[in-house]
């Protein structure tokens, strides 16, 4: 692979990655001494658990220090600390956490075992499920089901249970103080409000998504025809605007398939932005892919882009883009839940192109294999995905409709 990126953060319905550098050696001498209080685990709603114990703290001023460089100081009073200790080798049947509304988690000794959020109570989580998660510290949401697989050594976990707050609430809170990455700005800081109320203000897909979803790229019967294309294009080549006014020294442009209702003057133009990007400088003008619903006259005129304008509507934004050799985009998500559009997208030069997903249990991006020239296929783009371009001219068919379009869209699926 031609760039190598990390571990991207997990930010989403089920968790959310703190990078607390929590001191490890230290939770483990506390819990030396509590040792004596390690009780097998229980509760009414679902019994007992033998391989699963848990040494409960009345008061950690550790814990109190955690809770404020996290930012819930005040914020979150009633939390309670707790060690819970996996025997090796053992899972944890799916659960919903008794009275905790959500925690903040902490591995302080053995793996990373998957956790796994399931739809419904299980007896045994399912560790190569899309909701499996590999994390060191986190915000856990603990109201949905969810369950352990643990094949090392015992898992001692440390974890602070808040009782007050739901995982939502304190997600956005963790986020207001840690800045940082677009997305925990967008997700947290005040300054955002209006973008996030207006995003989520979209009509919302739901579960549904993940039903259409089962894999990174699924292809569709909607075949652009390449000869006609690459014979239409022409025509157009000064149109294209560069992507966005970040990396300019990245050859990427694009040519807007669609727009909005009415105007907004801009260079480049919005629909030629990363629309994260453009939140973050137009704090009091925020847009998002479901503004952009009128066909533009390239995608009027342009025979060859018929299949799309099939979808008429149900058009969001929609974007040919141009990408010369070097040109790529970094790691990011495009749809987060509930969901508020679908994306589809294909290339004419699938040889000289990467769409690289983000493997969970493997541990890196892996890079789509058969990727047919002119198809267009359903991207999973709620999971973490790169992409990369090897050769001039390559054109991607950069669409997103709005949720309306998902019975049709599962009707051409191939
Ligand atoms: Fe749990
Ligand atoms: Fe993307």
């Amino acid at each position: 692979m031609l760039y190598e990126y990390e571990k991207p953060q997990h930010d989403n319905h089920h968790l959310y990655d703190l990078n607390y550098d929590i001191d490890k050696k230290y939770c483990m001498s506390v819990l030396q001494n509590q040792l004596k209080n390690e009780e097998i685990y229980q509760d009414p709603k679902h019994g007992v658990a033998d391989n699963w114990k848990v040494v409960r703290l009345e008061q950690f001023n550790y814990a109190d220090k955690i809770i404020e460089d996290v930012g819930l100081k005040d914020f979150v009073k009633d939390y309670r600390s707790r060690f819970y200790l996996l025997e090796a080798n053992s899972y944890l049947k799916t659960h919903i956490d008794y009275g905790t509304k959500c925690s903040l988690n902490f591995i302080i000794d053995g793996g990373q075992s998957p956790v796994t959020f399931e739809d419904e109570m299980e007896l045994m989580p399912d560790p190569n499920s899309r909701f499996s998660y590999l994390y060191t510290s986190c915000l856990f949401n603990t109201s949905k089901p969810h369950g352990v697989s643990n094949d090392g050594p015992k898992r001692i976990l440390f974890k602070i249970s808040i009782f007050d707050k739901e995982y939502d609430e304190v997600r956005v809170k963790i986020k207001q103080k840690s800045g940082g990455h677009f997305y925990n700005q967008l997700g947290g800081d005040p300054k955002y409000k209006k973008f996030r109320d207006k995003f989520d203000g979209q009509k919302s897909l739901g579960d549904i998504y993940y039903d259409m979803h089962t894999s990174n790229l699924m292809p569709t019967n909607m075949k652009i025809d390449l000869d006609l294309f690459h014979e239409e294009i022409k025509d157009y080549q000064d149109l294209f605007e560069q992507w966005g006014p970040h990396h300019s020294d990245l050859p990427r442009t694009g040519l807007a398939l669609t727009k909005l209702k009415e105007d907004v003057k801009s260079f480049p133009n919005p629909a030629n932005w990363p629309l994260d990007a453009w939140a973050i400088e137009h704090p009091n003008q925020p847009l998002v892919d479901t503004d952009f619903t009128e066909p533009t006259d390239v995608l009027l005129n342009m025979k060859s882009l018929k299949p799309i304008l099939e979808y008429k509507d149900y058009l969001a934004r929609c974007n040919l883009l141009r990408w010369h050799d070097t040109a790529r985009f970094w790691p990011h998500v495009d749809a987060m839940h509930p969901f508020h559009n679908l994306r589809l997208w294909g290339t004419n030069d699938p040889d000289n192109y990467a769409f690289c997903f983000w493997d969970e249990l493997e541990g890196k991006y892996i890079k789509e294999e058969n990727v047919e020239a002119g198809r267009i296929y359903v991207a999973d783009t709620a999971k973490w995905h790169h992409t990369y371009c090897t050769a001039d001219n390559n054109y991607q068919f950069f669409i997103s409709l709005k949720v309306d379009a998902y019975d049709k869209i599962k009707q051409n699926l191939l």
